[in-house]
């Protein structure tokens, strides 16, 4: 762990916060579960409305800065460290049966991004790493370095959508062993036609790697029902989404629940940051936010 504090600086600014904050309506006497909290960015707007906010992130070294910032708000902030696929075993830990809100904001933080030594970044040199809980024992260089090149290509064109994703799988496996992002995103740039491109060549190859290391796809389809089955009458689930692969899931998931009766939404189209918030945070240019609330009762 390093020491408390540090990193302060970078701190990861809340997306699409307003928009949260409108939805999930903290007050007082609401139990909201932040399930990504992260350095604690939506969680700190949240509890100085006076909610409750159960904050979970599997990734300690976030949680800790998350912790440290929201010690004065004592009791109201708990903190967890899990995966947020546990969501269930969690609350019944917390002996917390049903709760008001729920919040995921997908992804990656700054904060990952800002420490080169997690290996999230393609512009910093680093270890192949990109875990985010650092006990999961594969890392992206386990992958890029043991799997066949057909399995390569196939993460990076699944999770990736990679057009050059089989040329790229080709390259990785003939120059085995690669050890830094730096080498790894250099090797994707040759696989690339020469000219401008309007990403870098390597987002779309560290993004498949880093939804195949912490099986983020998965995670998430686990999550959405035990999120719903845990919200209250009249609770609310919002999720961020950064990548078209993430809100597929979400948005087939909150159609289904409409379909059938067990959520209305709150959200007909995604909701997108306004241009101001592009600006100010570029990260944001990606976010989808959908929410979608557990009916009211109908009074008796
Ligand atoms: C976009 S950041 C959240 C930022 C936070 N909302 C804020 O305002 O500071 C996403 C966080 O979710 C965590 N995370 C991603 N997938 C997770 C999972 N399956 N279980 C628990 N935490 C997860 C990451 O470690 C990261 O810290």
């Amino acid at each position: 762990m390093r020491e408390p504090g540090r990193g302060f600086g970078v701190f990861h600014e809340p997306v699409l916060l307003k928009e949260v904050l409108d939805l999930l309506a903290p007050r007082p006497g609401k139990v909201i579960v932040d399930a990504t909290v992260g350095t604690g960015g939506h969680a700190e707007a949240l509890l100085s409305l006076g909610a409750t906010v159960v904050g979970i992130d599997q990734d300690p070294e976030s949680l800790g800065v998350a912790a440290e910032r929201l010690r004065d708000f004592g009791e109201r902030f708990r903190p967890v460290r899990a995966n947020f696929r546990r969501l269930r075993e969690v609350l019944n830990e917390l002996g917390l049966e049903k709760v008001d809100g729920i919040l995921f904001d997908l992804g990656l933080s700054s904060w990952h991004l800002a420490h080169p030594e997690r290996g999230f970044s393609f512009q910093e040199e680093g270890p192949l790493d990109m875990r985010m809980d650092p006990e999961n024992p594969v890392t992206a260089a386990d992958l890029v370095n043991s799997l066949p090149e057909r399995e390569i290509a196939h993460i990076l064109r699944e999770y990736g959508e990679e057009r050059y994703a089989a040329r790229i799988a080709w390259e990785i496996v003939r120059n085995r062993p690669i050890r830094t992002t730096k080498e790894l995103a250099s090797l994707v740039a040759r696989c690339y036609p020469p000219g401008r491109h309007r990403i870098h060549p390597a987002t779309r190859t560290f993004q498949a790697l880093r939804i195949a290391v912490n099986d983020e796809l998965s995670a998430l389809r686990e999550a959405l029902p035990q999120a719903v089955e845990a919200l209250r009458p009249g609770g609310v689930l919002c999720v961020i989404a950064f990548h078209s692969l993430e809100d597929r899931i979400v948005k087939r998931f909150l159609r289904e629940g409409a379909r059938s009766g067990r959520l209305r939404l709150l959200t007909k189209k995604p909701v997108r940051p306004k241009a101001e918030e592009v600006a100010r945070n570029p990260r944001a240019r990606s976010a989808r936010l959908r929410a979608a609330q557990v009916p009211q009762l109908p009074s008796p």
